[in-house]
Parts: structure tokens; C-alpha cells; sequence
């Protein structure tokens, strides 16, 4: 007898309560907080070293990606979440900022304005990831680009050096710049033939996407993460020994720069990066683990170089520097160690209303102390002096305000010290000054 087939839902999307999609989350307000603390040291600091800010939609064509980020990339071939429009369109939501920046510098006619242009960006971005520590399927970067009419080296070491001093900045300790150059269209074809000499042959000892993408991107191979794959990558050919002497000439400054800055960095000749379109420097930015502390699997953010981006997207030729921090990975580590970002609370004023004429004076009132930068608390819909006694007493105010009917018809207000109890009167005329001074 055939079982009839049972109507199975997808997870989450239950008959009573929806919960968020998977790999998915919402920023409450604690986590919102610390968020927003990032951003703001972040935009200041990139507003310092000359970045202006920039905007591009949650969705680009497809093919944009297919093009920049790489075919044969994990994003590219799993990671992406596309949609149809009506009109027939394959859109994707972004998995990454540089394609859209690129495709925007070339839109927006940019390669006339003065140059470097140094740009960035917050915001989400979208990869269809198994969600693990770190890794989520909607996740926050900053990112930042600079497009200049030379490649540089000073440009590498400035936009490294960017990316350092917000994880820095943030007091992140141990941090490890990873760091390898990759070559250039001269003599990447070197490495590449070197690679699949290398692991001709080895093919049985590699997993399944490896097999596949050794004749078509070798260089993937060394960016596996599958532990079948790790002893042959242990033994490959590494870029140092293939690259070209301009390459070579550009890393060596690129690190005499940052021996200069005296930045922590460490040679990483296997280091790839899982994007197609980098070219010379590549570098990630790890955090390594305190004594007694786990140790923290994922780069903190990651970039590099892409001479040849701008271009392939019909641009003139332009050399490019980029990096993304990813911001939940940031958050994580501050929690793990315990190092939140404080800021000094906000001191607050409970306003307590009684009566009719007083509530209904009471937003012109906040309006006042608005406008004399007094943070006010308020709870505008419980009527009983009690209760929003009460409250102001959970809020931690140190002030409370009773406006009362009487003090309503007066145009005056009684201030009450929340520690000691002591009251005073004042004339409203007066109020935002003899706050300012009690709270002083
Ligand atoms: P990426 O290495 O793919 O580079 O991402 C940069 C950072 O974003 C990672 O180091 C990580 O912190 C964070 N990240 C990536 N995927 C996830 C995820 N699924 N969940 C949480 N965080 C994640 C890029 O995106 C390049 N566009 C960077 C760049 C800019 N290169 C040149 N310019």
C-alpha cells in the first residue's frame, strides 16, 4: 500500500510562529548597540585616511558575479541566492561589495574624477553557507576599495594598514596579518601550470570540487578547507617561487612599508583567497588566540589586490587595492574576550506627569529638553505616580521630574534627586539649566 506523501513544512516556517529563515539573525538592541559603535570607529577612521562613502543596491545582475567574483568560485558555483524578475531578469542579492563598487566606478564615470578614489561601505550581504561559528547566510561587512591610476605598493600598505586600525582600535589583541602575492597575468600561468603538474595524478586523493576545478581554477585548490585535501596542499609549490620580478619587486615593498608602520605580519605562501579576481597582494587579518583561549577558526577580514577588475567589467585599465571586515565575526571575538566597546551611559531625566494638563504639556516639555541635549525617559502612558516611580527608579535616572497638575497651571516643575530623595521646585524657563547643573 502506497503511504501518502506528508505535507512537510520547512523548518521555520511552522503553522503558529514564523522564526527567522536560517543562518538568518536579528540585531536586538544590545547587539544593535555595539553594532553601531563599530561603524561609527569605523567611518571615522576611514574618513581619516581620505575614504568617501558610497551606497550600491542589495541586488546586481548575476552575471556581474559570474564575471568578477569567479565561476569556479565556492560564491559563485553554492552561494548564491538569485531571483527572477517579472521581466525575466537573473538578479542576485550580493554576496560581496567589490563587483558592484567596480561596476558603480565605471558607471558613474569615477576614472575622470581625481584619483586614488577611496571608497566604502557598510552593510549586509547574502551566501548560501552552512551556518557555523562565524559564518552566516546574511552577515554585515565594511568594506573599502581604492582605485588608482598607478599599482602602487604604498597603496597596499595604506589600505592594510586601515583595516588594521579598526580591529586595533577596537583593542582586539594578537592580531596577525596574513599575507602572500599571487602573481600577475605574466606569471600566474607559471604557478598554475607548476599546480596542476603537481597534483596531476593525486586526483584520488583530493575531494570532489577539487577534482572538478583542478583543469579548470588550480588555484582553488589551495583555498580547500576539506581535511582529505590538507596533506597535498602541505606540499605544493608555493607562489614565492613562481612569481615575476615586478611581482616580487611590489611585494618587497609592500612589506617594507609595513615593517615601517611596524604592523604584525606573517608570510603565507599557500594563502589564495577564495575570489578570482585578486592579482599581487593578497592578505587576511586573523586574531590568534590568547593563552588559555580557543582558538578562533576564521579570518576577521580579508582582501587584496585586483589590477585587473575594472577592466574586465569594460572599464579602462586601473589598479585597485580592497579589503571587507566582516562585522558579526568582530562582535564575537569582543564577546569572547569580554571587551565590548563601553561608552560612558547616557545620564537620563525620568519625567513623571500627573494629572491632564500635565500629560498634555508633556511632549512640548521633552521637546525643551531636547533641545538643550537633555536625555529624557519617559513613560507616557502609565498614569499612577507610583508606578512611574517605579520605573524611573528600574531606568537608573538619577532625576526624576514631577509635573504635576498644580506646577502644570504654574509653568514650574519639582526636581527630585532619585539617591537621596530631595526635592525642588523650578520655574520650567529655568529647568534645562538647573539640570544641567545638578547633574554636573
Ligand atoms: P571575503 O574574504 O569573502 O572577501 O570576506 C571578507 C570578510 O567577510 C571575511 O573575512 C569574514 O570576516 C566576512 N565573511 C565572509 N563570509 C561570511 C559569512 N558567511 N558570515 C559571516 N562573515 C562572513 C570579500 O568579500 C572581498 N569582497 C573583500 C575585498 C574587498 N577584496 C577586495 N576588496
Amino acid at each position: 500500500m502506497q503511504t501518502k506523501p506528508k505535507n512537510k513544512k520547512p523548518a521555520g516556517e511552522a503553522s503558529t510562529t514564523f522564526q527567522s529563515v536560517k543562518g538568518m539573525h536579528d540585531v536586538l538592541p544590545a547587539e544593535s548597540c555595539v553594532q553601531e559603535k563599530i561603524y561609527r570607529l569605523a567611518r571615522e577612521i576611514l574618513e581619516f585616511y581620505n575614504f568617501n562613502s558610497i551606497a550600491t543596491p542589495l541586488v546586481e545582475y548575476l552575471g556581474l558575479y559570474n564575471r568578477t567574483t569567479g565561476e569556479a568560485t565556492d560564491i559563485v558555483e553554492k552561494q548564491m541566492f538569485t531571483l527572477k524578475t517579472k521581466g525575466g531578469e537573473t538578479l542576485a542579492l550580493r554576496p560581496e561589495f567589490t563587483p558592484g563598487i567596480g561596476r558603480a566606478y565605471i558607471q558613474h564615470g569615477m576614472s575622470h574624477y581625481p584619483h586614488p578614489v577611496k571608497l566604502f561601505t557598510i552593510g549586509p550581504l547574502f551566501r548560501y553557507e552552512q551556518p557555523q561559528a562565524g559564518r552566516f547566510r546574511q552577515f554585515n561587512q565594511i568594506d573599502a576599495e581604492i582605485f588608482s591610476t598607478e599599482n602602487d605598493a604604498i597603496y597596499d600598505a595604506q589600505g592594510i594598514l586601515a583595516c588594521y586600525r579598526i580591529l586595533d582600535e577596537l583593542k582586539i589583541k594578537n592580531l596577525i596579518i596574513n599575507i602572500n602575492t599571487i602573481g600577475c597575468i605574466t606569471c600566474r600561468p607559471n604557478y598554475r601550470k607548476a599546480l596542476v603538474s603537481y597534483y596531476k595524478n593525486k586526483e584520488k586523493q583530493l575531494c570532489t570540487d577539487c577534482k572538478r576545478r583542478l583543469p579548470v581554477n588550480p588555484l582553488r585548490l589551495l583555498d580547500c578547507k576539506e581535511p582529505i585535501c590538507q596533506p597535498l596542499k602541505e606540499q605544493a609549490p608555493n607562489t614565492l617561487d613562481y612569481v615575476c620580478a615586478t611581482c616580487k619587486k611590489h611585494f618587497k615593498e609592500v612589506l617594507e612599508y609595513l615593517d615601517n608602520l611596524a604592523l604584525p605580519y606573517a608570510l603565507n605562501p599557500y594563502l589564495v583567497r577564495g575570489l578570482d579576481y585578486y592579482s599581487k597582494t593578497v592578505f587576511e587579518i586573523n586574531t590568534q588566540p590568547a593563552e588559555g583561549e580557543e582558538k578562533i577558526d576564521f579570518a576577521l577580514g580579508g582582501g587584496g589586490r585586483y589590477d585587473y577588475l575594472i577592466e574586465e567589467l569594460g572599464g579602462r585599465p586601473t589598479s585597485a587595492f580592497g579589503w571587507a571586515l566582516g562585522v558579526e565575526r568582530i562582535i564575537d571575538v569582543l564577546h569572547t574576550r569580554n571587551i565590548l566597546p563601553s561608552s560612558r551611559p547616557k545620564e537620563k531625566v525620568f519625567l513623571i506627569h500627573i494629572g491632564d494638563l500635565a500629560k498634555r504639556k508633556s511632549l512640548c516639555l521633552i521637546e525643551t529638553l531636547r533641545h538643550a541635549h537633555i536625555n529624557v525617559i519617559e513613560s507616557l502612558g502609565k498614569e499612577s505616580l507610583a508606578a512611574q516611580l517605579r520605573a524611573a527608579d528600574k531606568a537608573d535616572a538619577p532625576l526624576a521630574l514631577i509635573f504635576g497638575q498644580k506646577e502644570a497651571y504654574e509653568e514650574s516643575i519639582i526636581i527630585r534627586d532619585m539617591k537621596t530623595g530631595a526635592q525642588e521646585m523650578v520655574p520650567l524657563t529655568k529647568l534645562p539649566e538647573m539640570i544641567k547643573r545638578k547633574l554636573n
